[in-house]
């Protein structure tokens, strides 16, 4: 794709998963690689956006010309994209962000003393719930990981959360969902339109949703 049909357009991103401590060594994280969301950032940026990617830990290289912020928990990265959000275009979610983390933080090492250890979860800020509560004009894409319903639940996240587009993976299917380079989506639009992909790299998957918003943003316009 050698077009920069995203001259001048400001995108925040957001990849990879959170991780919520415990104690100093410990923490509670997903398997999310940051895969999709680094490929969506590397085909934005190509494509000629302003990216502003909000990342938790990883090993992935930062792609060319992108502007990254690294967190680790959600309260982190939920102060990262809202220090930009009024700032920007289009605003994708690709990360895992942790729905719940430890009650306490555990100032030392927890020791091993009993047969079992109870840690109390509470809720943590959904970012993109907010993100849709305080939306202007910008373009919001979820994404959704589900392994039951995916059609029904994706729709409910896209409703719920005020999105103009959700990516649901079927995280059960070989080939889609986390750590792996492929994935299998389909794309659930506002209007109760889905198209499905087959099995693409998650580079292609990328280049074929920055086609989608691109689209959405013509229309906006
Ligand atoms: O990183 P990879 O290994 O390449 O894997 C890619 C992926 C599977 C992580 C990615 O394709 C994906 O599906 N990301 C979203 C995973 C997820 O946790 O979905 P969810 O259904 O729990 O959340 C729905 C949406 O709300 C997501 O856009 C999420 O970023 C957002 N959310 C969720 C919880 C929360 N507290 N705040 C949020 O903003």
């Amino acid at each position: 794709h050698n077009c920069q049909d995203l001259q001048g357009q400001r995108i925040l991103i957001t990849a990879a998963g959170t991780r919520e401590a415990i104690d100093p060594v410990r923490y509670i994280g997903n398997r999310s690689s940051g895969k999709m969301g680094y490929a969506l950032a590397e085909a934005a940026a190509r494509r000629g956006a302003k990216v502003i990617l909000v990342s938790g830990p990883t090993s992935l290289p930062t792609p060319p010309g992108v502007n990254i912020t690294r967190i680790e928990t959600a309260a982190q990265m939920q102060a990262a994209v809202l220090a930009e959000f009024d700032t920007v275009d289009i605003v994708i979610k690709a990360a895992a962000v942790a729905d719940y983390r430890p009650e306490l933080v555990a100032e030392q090492k927890i020791k091993k003393t009993g047969d079992t250890l109870t840690i109390n979860l509470v809720k943590n800020p959904d970012i993109l719930l907010e993100l849709g509560q305080r939306k202007k004009q910008q373009i919001l894409v979820g994404f959704a990981a589900e392994t039951e319903d995916l059609i029904i639940h994706a729709r409910e996240k896209l409703t719920k959360k005020n999105l103009d587009m959700i990516v649901a993976n079927d995280i059960t299917l070989p080939g889609a969902g986390f750590n792996i380079d492929t994935n299998i989506v389909k794309i659930i639009y506002k209007n109760g339109n889905v198209e499905e992909l087959p099995q693409l790299s998650k580079q292609q998957v990328a280049e074929i949703l920055i086609d989608k918003i691109s689209k959405l943003l013509t229309k906006s316009t």
